[in-house]
């Protein structure tokens, strides 16, 4: 398995301090900054796109910066978050007409490309492009906002797509993304996960750099 890799999403951060948030949590020890992007039309919420991405970039983030794109059409907004400094590209297959192509031009751009699982997508959707992607993103929540409880049968879902990846040989990642936390983290690991975003575990008050870092300490303990 890869080492393991804690990206902060930054959906639960003051948006009027974004750049100072990134600093603190990166500072506090995240690997990752995990970027929400939704469109109120895919998900029912709005949030941030290339420009945003972009911001941070030349604000001087260097970590990745992982996108998670809860768009619909997807391809046409690839491009630009590639020019805009995206490390990783991930997206949910139910928003893309066809998925191998989505892969290809993200990849074609240069980033990693990642397939995003919804609570209730099953895990065949990954049967012939496994293989092909940098990372599977499994939802443990339904997309769309933060906050939100783990959905228990999540574990069962990273148990399974975990002996996919490794029957392929290849060092594709396992990232959990919603309701991860410090009590639950262990069990997700345990399961086979090998990235974990969390946003409100993470952002919370006193909002300063000891918060982060004493959040993060306990994750990955
Ligand atoms: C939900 C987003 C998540 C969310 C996680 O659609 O994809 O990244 O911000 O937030 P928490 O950790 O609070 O569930
Ligand atoms: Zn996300």
């Amino acid at each position: 398995m890869l080492p393991a890799v804690i990206a902060p999403s930054i959906l639960s951060a003051n948006f009027a301090k974004l750049g100072e948030e990134v600093d603190n949590v990166l500072a506090a020890g995240a690997d990752w900054v995990h970027f929400d992007v939704m469109d109120n039309h895919y998900v029912p919420n709005l949030t941030i796109g290339p420009l945003v991405c972009e911001a941070l970039r030349a604000h001087g983030v260097t970590a990745p910066i992982d996108v998670h794109l809860m768009v619909e059409p997807v391809d046409r907004i690839v491009p630009d978050f590639a020019k805009a400094g995206a490390s990783i590209i991930s997206f949910h297959p139910e928003a893309s007409r066809h998925v191998h192509r989505t892969i290809q031009l993200i990849q074609s751009h240069g980033c990693q490309a990642g397939l995003v699982l919804n609570p209730g997508t099953p895990t065949e959707v990954l049967d012939y492009v496994l293989e092909d992607i940098d990372l599977v993103l499994l939802m443990s929540v339904n997309p769309g906002f933060g906050g939100q409880a783990f959905i228990p049968s999540t574990l069962d879902k990273l148990r399974k797509v975990r002996a996919m990846i490794d029957a392929t040989g290849k060092p594709i990642r396992l990232e959990v993304d919603g309701g991860v936390n410090a009590d639950n983290i262990g069990a997700i690991a345990a399961a086979g996960a090998d990235a974990f975003v969390a946003g409100s575990a993470i952002f919370r008050e006193p909002r300063t750099r000891e918060a982060y870092a004493d959040s993060i300490a306990r994750m990955r303990q």
